[in-house]
């Protein structure tokens, strides 16, 4: 009686254990049939217009999914491919690409780091705008709160800061990164891209 108890639990243990490297599997094969085309294998993008997702914070990436399918967050690509998901597969594919390693990726214009970076680590206290680093971490990974930044697109990077600033992308709570990039010049802008995507 103990033994087949014993064989039972076994059994139970090891089936628990199978479930999320189950849930892994689905979601990498999910992730390379339905996102790595624009999103690269791994979430390691070339093209600039599409977001590198790679080491991307996976609360930042559900949160994405859910906003693109609710509209908050208006996306023509993005919509119709997030629109017959659910949570789970939020969770499982954000999961996913949060553990995966993030390539190197360069700045296009070397001559911008410096101000970049000046930018990132101070802000600017005659626009009164916040430093970057305070939210999304001296070495731009963001955390549990905030989303990594190192290492993304210098033009998708810019394109968002300008949907932010126009009003264009309006899902950030509390309208914390509109007011942030209501201070930015367009100058300020093409700066701070260039140190981001430089930063490993
Ligand atoms: C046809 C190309 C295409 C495919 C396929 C695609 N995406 Fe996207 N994705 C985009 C584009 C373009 C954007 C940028 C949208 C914008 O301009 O705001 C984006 C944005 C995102 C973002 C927001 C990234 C950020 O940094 O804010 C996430 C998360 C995302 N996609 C996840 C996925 C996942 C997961 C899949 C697969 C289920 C997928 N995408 C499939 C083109 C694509
Ligand atoms: C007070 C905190 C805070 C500060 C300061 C801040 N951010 Fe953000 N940022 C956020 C939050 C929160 C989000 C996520 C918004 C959402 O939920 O979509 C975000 C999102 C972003 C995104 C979108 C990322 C993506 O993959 O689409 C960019 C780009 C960005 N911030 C750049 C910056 C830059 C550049 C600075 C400095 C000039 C800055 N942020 C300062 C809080 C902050």
């Amino acid at each position: 009686m103990r033994a087949r108890l014993q064989a039972a639990a076994t059994a139970l243990s090891l089936l628990a254990a199978a479930a999320p490297a189950t849930a892994q599997a689905d979601a990498s094969a999910q992730a390379a049939r339905d996102c790595f085309a624009c999103h690269g294998p791994g979430g390691n993008s070339v093209l600039p217009i599409f977001p590198r997702l790679a080491g991307q914070q996976a609360f930042y990436i559900e949160k994405q999914l859910r906003d693109f399918r609710s509209g908050k967050r208006q996306s023509e690509v993005m919509a119709p491919i997030v629109a017959q998901m659910n949570e789970d597969d939020f969770a499982a594919l954000a999961a996913f690409f949060a553990a995966q390693q993030p390539q190197p990726n360069r700045a296009d214009d070397e001559a911008q780091l410096a101000a970049g970076k000046a930018l990132y680590d101070d802000g600017n206290t005659r626009s009164g705008l916040p430093a970057c680093a305070g939210c999304h971490q001296p070495g731009g990974l963001g955390n549990e709160r905030f989303p990594r930044l190192a290492g993304q697109h210098a033009a998708y990077t810019a394109a968002q800061l300008r949907l932010f600033k126009s009003g264009g992308r309006g899902n950030d709570r509390a309208k914390v990164m509109r007011t942030v990039a209501e201070r930015l010049s367009d100058d300020e802008i093409a700066a701070v891209v260039q140190y981001l995507a430089s930063m490993p």
